[in-house]
């Protein structure tokens, strides 16, 4: 480019030539930082690419939508798949104990976890286990909710493994006389709580 443009400069009239040149290379330059100027390849895609909003109708997709579903069995982001779901007692049983053998906590027991879980435990839990978790909650004594709830520092629970204790924060026990907690307390925190309760049990 440069020796192209030195050889002009020595061509007679070039130097005339290379200042019109030059000027209308300027002419592409715009003050306003944030206007790209001129642009010759403007009236193609590459410039200028189509692009669909969220919810807008979208011709590529044979289903005709820009928001596609997630291909089948794709997992979120720090989500784990929890397949212990199941509608009756029985299977509720099987997939409590089946959680208790395959899941183990994925989180460490260090003072921090134990902290944080005491925090969700004190949010989630205490109204009706108690804060000392012996089962004696305000909610429970005041005779507001009716059901009984577990002592979590007998050996009842504490033999639990982690995965057991787990499933019933997520789904509820499997009577149903406690409700699941899985869309409120994120996995992690879940985990956490565990910890606080083998620390309360200590
Ligand atoms: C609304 C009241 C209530 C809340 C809130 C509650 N529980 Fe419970 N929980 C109960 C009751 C009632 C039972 C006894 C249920 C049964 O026997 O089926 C129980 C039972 C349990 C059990 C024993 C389940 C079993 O297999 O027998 C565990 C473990 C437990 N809760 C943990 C927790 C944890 C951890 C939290 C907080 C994330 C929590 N619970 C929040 C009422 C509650």
């Amino acid at each position: 480019m440069i020796k192209t443009i030195l050889n002009l400069y020595k061509m007679k009239y070039s130097r005339l030539l290379v200042f019109f040149l030059t000027a209308l290379l300027l002419m592409g330059c715009k003050k306003d930082k944030n206007n790209p100027g001129y642009n010759y390849m403007g009236k193609y895609d590459m410039y200028y690419t189509k692009f669909y909003k969220a919810y807008s109708p979208n011709p590529v997709f044979s289903n005709k939508m820009t928001n596609q579903l997630p291909a089948e069995g794709a997992v979120p982001r720090g989500k784990m798949p929890f397949p212990y779901k199941g509608a009756t007692v029985a299977d509720r049983a099987q997939n409590q104990a089946l959680a208790g053998i395959e899941l183990l906590n994925p989180v460490p027991a260090d003072e921090q976890a134990v902290q944080e879980g005491k925090i969700q435990f004190g949010i989630f839990c205490s109204d009706c286990h108690g804060t000392g978790g012996k089962g004696d909650g305000h909610l429970y004594t005041s005779k507001l909710f009716p059901a009984k709830p577990t002592s979590l520092v007998d050996a009842y629970v504490q033999n639990k493994p982690d995965g057991e204790i787990y499933y019933v924060i997520t789904m509820g026990s499997i009577s149903g006389l406690m409700g699941p907690h899985g869309s409120q307390i994120t996995p992690e925190n879940r985990w956490k709580i565990i910890h606080y309760l083998r620390h309360l049990a200590k």
